[in-house]
């Protein structure tokens, strides 16, 4: 006999052959779409290095609703951007937040679109890092980790007050898990699930979300508690911690350059695991675009197969809007 004796190209001869054997696929259940809410009126701006991102102020946010309801998207994942900053972040957990505020608002106007609310102080500090800052005399300053779990808990419960179907802590502090499932749980919302940034790396993919949230740090930068790029051994461990800690889903983040770590979370672990494809991801796409080198909707459903391929179950992107286009 004489080779070749495998003849793979015979499942790929149409199109309908293809689909038949296709092993992975993608569907408007995987997307959560990020939306960033801001205080003031009739404000509707295009974040400049995310093209077709835009920051909504409240009394413009049902435009952004319906088109997300009409699109089949199930969720949205709320991104605040306050008026006011403060050491300890108060308008994070203010009754009258940004976010608290929204998140009152979609429900009443999409009572079936899941509202997922990101925990994190970083965009309601002064100081833009995500927990509160320690100063010691003669040393640098550090972000303390016990002390800033209570606001991170005191945001949590706010949150699921104004009606957030779920809870997305993305601040990297040790036993941030534990304390938001137990705060959630004394506050009766024990039902409230959290969708822990189990493992988020200390990256460069975040810039233009930092532009775009006004959430960059003013000193220093977050390495002493985001994670190193080099490592994957210490993602199974801040992973295993989150699980034991009572987290309903894993996140990583960022998504492309990190598809190793998704991969591992899948096969390392039994909850869903989550994607967030990041504000550079999604520039460095639209930049290439608007130059005419790719063909961006092919990029786009290629970028969002892989995450599949590599095993997320849900993935967090600012393209949502476009895939659920593309998948109509
Ligand atoms: C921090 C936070 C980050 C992003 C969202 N919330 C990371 C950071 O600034 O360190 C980045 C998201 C993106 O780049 O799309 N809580």
């Amino acid at each position: 006999m004489s080779y070749p004796i495998k003849r793979h190209r015979r499942l790929r001869g149409s199109e309908t052959l293809r689909n038949m054997v296709r092993e992975t696929s993608l569907s408007l259940n995987d997307l959560i779409y990020p939306i960033f809410v801001t205080e003031g009126a009739n404000i509707r701006e295009e974040i400049s290095s995310m093209p077709g991102m835009y920051q909504w102020s409240l009394d413009r946010l049902e435009e952004e609703i319906q088109e997300v309801v009409e699109l089949g998207l199930p969720s949205v994942l709320l991104f605040g951007v306050p008026a006011e900053k403060d050491a300890c972040g108060t308008s994070a957990f203010v009754e009258t937040g940004i976010v608290q505020r929204a998140t009152r608002m979609i429900k009443e106007i999409a009572p079936n679109l899941i509202v997922i609310a990101d925990t994190c102080l970083c965009q309601f500090t002064d100081h833009g890092h995500c927990g509160i800052v320690e100063q010691h005399a003669h040393k640098e300053a550090t972000v303390a980790n016990d002390p800033s779990l209570e606001l991170l808990v005191k945001t949590a419960v706010s949150q699921a007050q104004a009606g957030a179907d779920m809870i997305a802590p993305s601040n990297m502090m040790d036993g941030f898990v534990q304390a938001i499932r137990s705060g959630l749980d004394e506050a009766g919302f024990e039902s409230v699930p959290i969708l822990s940034y189990a493992v988020k790396y200390a990256s460069a993919f975040y810039g233009p979300f930092r532009d775009a949230a006004h959430s960059s740090p003013q000193f220093g930068d977050r390495r002493t508690y985001q994670m190193d790029p080099g490592n994957v051994r210490e993602a199974l461990r801040e992973a295993e911690s989150d699980v034991i800690e009572g987290a309903d889903m894993l996140m990583v983040k960022p998504g492309l350059a990190y598809l190793d770590i998704v991969h591992m979370l899948k096969e390392q672990f039994d909850l869903p695991v989550a994607v967030y494809n990041v504000s550079a991801e999604y520039a460095m796409i639209k930049a290439a675009a608007a130059n005419g080198w790719i063909d961006e909707n092919a990029v786009i459903l290629e970028t969002m197969t892989a995450f599949k391929r590599a095993g997320a179950d849900l993935i967090l992107t600012y393209f949502a809007k476009d895939v659920a286009r593309l998948l109509q």
